[in-house]
């Protein structure tokens, strides 16, 4: 079984330019959830001067919570860049956040405003104050693969931040290639460094379609042993702080390569599709998912 975690509620949604209403944020996370999908980021407790679309991610999951069912089916969590975060985190009653880091100092400075050691310091305190509040903590690291602004990422350093992340006590590390850089030369040297090593299935990938690379970075991966993939319905997504990371991995041309190479999922395709064309008319522009354009009697 492979566990897919869907993040286009959070990473999908964060770089769209129409504000969408908190309740179709909340019907969004809802239909997610009723094709299938048991890993949901719902939202991020971020300023929201650095992100605005993020803004109302309170509300959501204080919605969300209302739905038994929808709770009992669905891992919902939200990503937490400091104190701050964290506290209105736990005032919603979530039960699993994610930090944040890079690895490269310029998208560090960019995106959470300080260093990559000065971020592990915020990091361990947050880890810390939620395990005190019995919540599980995800760690995302971000330009593992490629910077937006220094170019490619030496592998060395993306072993030694993994690490330093697994020691925070987060329980899995998702692998960030934001700007969609990645082939999958890179992308076995790194999973290659973690193969004789048992906390290799804490390692989660989050592939960005930027180039097309997605599915082959996935199919690398997967010869690699990763079972967990980080995914946005559509190909929703990107970064505001790097120029250029247009498109998460799509969830359905995901799901469609690994239903077809006999995995499983536990989601359901048809539903997934009619979703991304639900979410086109209400961000009023295509999604760059292959899947919710082809012949779907195939
Ligand atoms: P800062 O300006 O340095 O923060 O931002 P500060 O601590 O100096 O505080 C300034 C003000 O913000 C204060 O309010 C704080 O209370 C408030 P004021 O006194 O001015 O009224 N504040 C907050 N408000 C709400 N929620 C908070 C919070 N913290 C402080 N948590 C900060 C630092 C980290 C807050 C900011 O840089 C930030 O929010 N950054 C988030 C950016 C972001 O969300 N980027 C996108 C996600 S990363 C990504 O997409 C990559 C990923 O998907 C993986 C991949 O694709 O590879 C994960
Ligand atoms: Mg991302």
């Amino acid at each position: 079984m492979i566990k897919l975690v869907e993040v286009g509620p959070r990473d999908g949604l964060q770089n769209e330019k129409i504000m969408l209403s908190c309740a179709t944020k909340v019907q969004f996370i809802e239909k997610l959830s009723q094709a299938g999908i048991k890993h949901i980021e719902a939202g991020a407790f971020v300023s929201p001067k650095w992100v605005p679309q993020m803004a109302d991610s309170a509300k959501i999951f204080k919605q969300l919570k209302k739905s038994h069912k929808l709770v009992k089916a669905t891992n919902l969590s939200a990503l937490v860049p400091n104190l701050v975060g964290l506290d209105a985190a736990i005032d919603c009653g979530i039960k699993e956040i994610a930090i944040f880091a890079a690895c490269s100092e310029s998208f560090s400075q960019r995106n959470i405003n300080c260093s990559i050691k000065e971020s592990i310091s915020r990091f361990q305190l947050v880890v810390k104050k939620a395990m005190k509040s019995k919540i599980r903590v995800r760690g995302y690291l971000s330009t593992s693969f490629g910077c937006p602004y220094e170019g490619r990422v030496p592998v060395v350093r993306v072993e030694k931040l993994i690490r330093k992340m697994l020691e925070l006590g987060v329980y899995e590390v998702s692998i960030g290639d934001t700007i969609g850089v990645a082939t999958p030369k890179q992308v076995r040297a790194l999973l290659k460094r973690f193969s004789q090593d048992e906390r290799q299935k804490l390692l989660a990938m989050h592939f960005h379609n930027t180039r097309g690379t997605g599915l082959a970075n996935v199919l690398a991966s997967l010869d690699l042993d990763i079972t967990t993939y980080d995914s946005s319905l559509g190909g929703l997504g990107g970064c505001p702080y790097a120029k250029g990371a247009s498109g998460n991995l799509p969830t359905e041309d995901l799901i469609y390569m690994l239903h077809g190479m006999g995995l499983k999922t536990g989601v359901n395709l048809k539903k997934l599709i009619e979703i991304s064309w639900w979410m086109e008319s209400k961000i009023k522009h295509p999604l760059p998912s292959f899947l919710s354009k082809a012949n779907l009697n195939f």
